[in-house]
């Protein structure tokens, strides 16, 4: 297996496996993957090429925070501010991993070199947003590893896009049942 940086070839594959974990339609214009300047998207690969996994990540702009978390963050830490306001905050927004493919440290790898990644590019904060549903969740002992703090859950992050219907989540029933959870991290 190997860490990749995400070229448009991953692209068919990356699309199919957040729909098949996240939900059909996760990625609301699969073109747009990883076309960010400041964004940072690693694919895992076996040995034959496959893709097995995914995460994203970016480096956010002065004062980005707010819009990032859509304006739903109730109180948010010194640090953070500050890191925010100096444009020096990093932020992982989604891991998957292929769950044919899971504990095997793929997981983990990918959040290690993103976390890398993403310092390289100047963070010296790091937050990490994760949807969390009946079929995800599994990340609170590997952001422990890494030196994360469970910081925050936002029960309605995702709702207003479920209650749309914007992406078929599996983990729906008959209203949403996912939420945004977040950790973060102090480097420097
Ligand atoms: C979360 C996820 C990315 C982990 O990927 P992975 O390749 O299996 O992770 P790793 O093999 O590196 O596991 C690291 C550690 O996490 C913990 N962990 C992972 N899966 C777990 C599970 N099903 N139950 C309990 N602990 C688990 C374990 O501590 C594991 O270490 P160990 O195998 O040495 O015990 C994967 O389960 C996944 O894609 N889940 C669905 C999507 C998701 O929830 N993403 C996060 C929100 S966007």
């Amino acid at each position: 297996m190997r860490i990749a940086e995400y070229g448009a070839e991953n692209r068919d594959e990356l699309v199919a496996l957040a729909d098949a974990v996240l939900g059909e339609g996760f990625f609301r214009n699969p073109a747009e993957v990883g076309r960010s300047s400041n964004a940072c998207v690693l694919v895992a690969l076996d040995k034959d090429n496959r893709l097995v996994g995914f995460i994203r990540g970016r480096l956010l702009g002065a004062d980005g925070l707010s819009e990032f978390l859509e304006n739903r963050v109730p109180e948010v830490p010194e640090d953070i501010t500050q890191a925010d306001a100096e444009g020096t905050l990093g932020v992982i927004e989604t891991v998957v991993v292929n769950p044919e493919c899971r504990r095997q440290g793929i997981g983990t790898k990918l959040l290690l070199v993103i976390h890398d990644t993403i310092i390289g590019m100047g963070a010296d904060k790091l937050i990490a947003t994760f949807k969390r549903g009946p079929r995800e969740g599994y990340v609170d002992t590997l952001m422990e590893k890494l030196d994360f703090q469970y910081w925050t859950r936002l029960p309605t992050y995702w709702q207003a896009r479920c209650e749309r219907g914007d992406f078929v989540c599996a983990g729906r029933d008959a209203k949403c049942n996912c939420e945004a959870v977040l950790y973060r991290k102090k480097v420097f």
